[in-house]
């Protein structure tokens, strides 16, 4: 049978360094926020128990992390006196936990469910303790990974502690470290403080596994992917890898990108072979483009679904709710909203569209605007197969234009049209013979 696996979220520092009211895990990469990438992380390698370590100072991360875990995974640190001392705030849902453990810190959002899976493996591979670590090209903060002869690892000196010649070591610690839950433990209650921050150091626990004889390995990975966040300037990299990232993911999977480094997504965008995406287009969270669809130039989407060989844009706005049924086009400054537009419909200029189901090769002329709001409710628009919205029309929601049926333009629709019927709703033309040039002819006189 393979091994229990458990996973301990670190979330209790307040990440000063981030200078924002908003603690530092919470804030986003990719449109989710680290904390919910490390619990996505820890769901992928099947951890069967996630516990998340949090502060009483950081309300906001407690109830996130409750949302994302469950009230009872969630345990809080108070104060926060360093990693070690987080991890055994799990030590109480851990007891008797027969599996192994990783710790995964709310701060390295890029790590892949591969890495982690190689990390176990090394624990398998009869290692006591295996601990994810990088070549960092400037190794700063970082703490410092320092290897025995034979490649295993000593110890690990954090960058406040180290000598002159440690410091000099580029090959740093990633935050990732795994070990059985009974061995976790039992060296962690051996650490103390007696350190340059005065902090229970979960790195310690390196140095006293070897102390002990126990083997200690060390699993890489690339800088890029475990990059720590602690500063609004690491945030902007970190996003810019996981752009990066989602770009190459597309160019190997049949999406042509016109201009990669324009287009922005978020983490579960999802864009089928056959797309053609413009430069500038930027992808809300909740995103799935059918095949063949094209996003042209400058369009916002999100909470948007696509089926195949949809046209959007240029500046097209499609905001959540939005299914676009095949071969449709949403054209120039359309906005939709909580809308569904059926097969071949065609939505080419100045609209908003919300909460309205649009039937099938349904023609919506430039300029139309659903009235959905009164101030309280919002109401339904359907305008069934066939139509034809005449231009600047107004649908006064809830209201319905029935299969076939013509609207006049410039029309203020406030009943139901009947399927085939003409609705027209707007004054009557009148035209004064001779009005004009006598009215030029008055005004020149005075
Ligand atoms: C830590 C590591 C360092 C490593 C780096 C990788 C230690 C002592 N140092 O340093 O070796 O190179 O991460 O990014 O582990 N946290 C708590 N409670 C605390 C303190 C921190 O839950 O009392 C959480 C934070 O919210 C954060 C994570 O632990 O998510 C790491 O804390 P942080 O202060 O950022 O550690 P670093 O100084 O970056
Ligand atoms: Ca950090």
């Amino acid at each position: 049978m393979p091994q229990l696996r458990g996973a301990v979220i670190l979330a209790a520092g307040h990440g000063t360094r981030m200078k924002t009211t908003l603690p530092k895990v919470l804030h986003p990469v990719g449109g989710r926020s680290m904390l919910s990438w490390a619990v996505a992380l820890a769901r992928e390698v099947n951890a069967a128990l996630i516990c998340t370590v949090v502060s009483k100072r950081t309300g906001p991360v407690g109830k996130a992390a409750a949302q994302e875990v469950g009230a009872g995974a969630v345990m809080v640190q108070d104060p926060p006196r360093g990693t070690g001392d987080a991890v055994l705030c799990a030590a109480d849902m851990l007891e008797g936990f027969e599996g192994d453990v990783v710790t995964l810190y709310g701060d390295t959002p890029l790590i892949q469910g591969q890495t982690i899976e190689k990390v176990f493996n090394a624990l398998a591979d009869n290692a006591g303790i295996a601990v994810l670590g990088f070549e960092a090209a400037d190794p700063g903060a970082y703490g410092r990974l320092v290897l025995a002869a034979d490649g295993t690892l000593d110890e690990i000196v954090e960058a406040k502690d180290a000598s002159e010649a440690q410091k000099a070591i580029t090959l740093c610690n990633s935050g990732v470290m795994a070990a059985s839950s009974s061995l976790l433990f039992s060296l962690l209650g051996d650490i103390t403080d007696d350190n340059a921050n005065g902090e229970y150091y979960l790195t310690d626990i390196v140095a006293l596994a070897r102390n002990r004889g126990i083997k200690v390995v060390v699993v890489s990975a690339p800088e890029d992917e475990v990059m720590g966040v602690n500063s609004q300037a690491e945030l902007a990299k970190a996003e810019a890898l996981f752009q990066k990232r989602m770009r190459e993911h597309w160019l190997e999977n049949g999406v042509r990108l016109q201009a990669p480094e324009t287009v922005y997504a978020s983490w579960d965008t999802q864009i089928d072979p056959d797309c053609v995406i413009e430069a500038f287009v930027v992808f809300g969270p909740g995103v799935h483009l059918g095949s063949g669809t094209q996003v042209r130039s400058f369009s916002h989407l999100e909470g948007a679904q696509t089926q195949n060989h949809v046209a959007i844009g240029p500046f097209s706005r499609l905001r959540p709710g939005t299914e676009v049924s095949a071969n449709a086009k949403i054209g120039n400054f359309v906005e939709t909203k909580n809308a569904k537009i059926g097969d071949g419909a065609k939505l080419s200029h100045l609209s908003y569209l919300g909460d309205t189901v649009i039937g099938a090769d349904v023609n919506i002329g430039a300029g139309t605007i659903t009235c959905n709001y009164d101030g309280f409710d919002k109401h339904i628009t359907i305008i069934k197969a066939g139509a034809f919205v005449g231009s600047n029309t107004s649908l006064v929601a809830p209201v319905s234009v029935g299969a076939g049926a013509v609207i006049g333009s410039g029309s203020v629709i406030t009943r139901d049209v009947p399927d085939d019927a003409l609705g027209v709703a707007r004054g009557r033309q009148r035209d004064i013979e001779g009005w004009a040039a006598s009215f030029r002819k008055r005004k020149k006189r005075t």
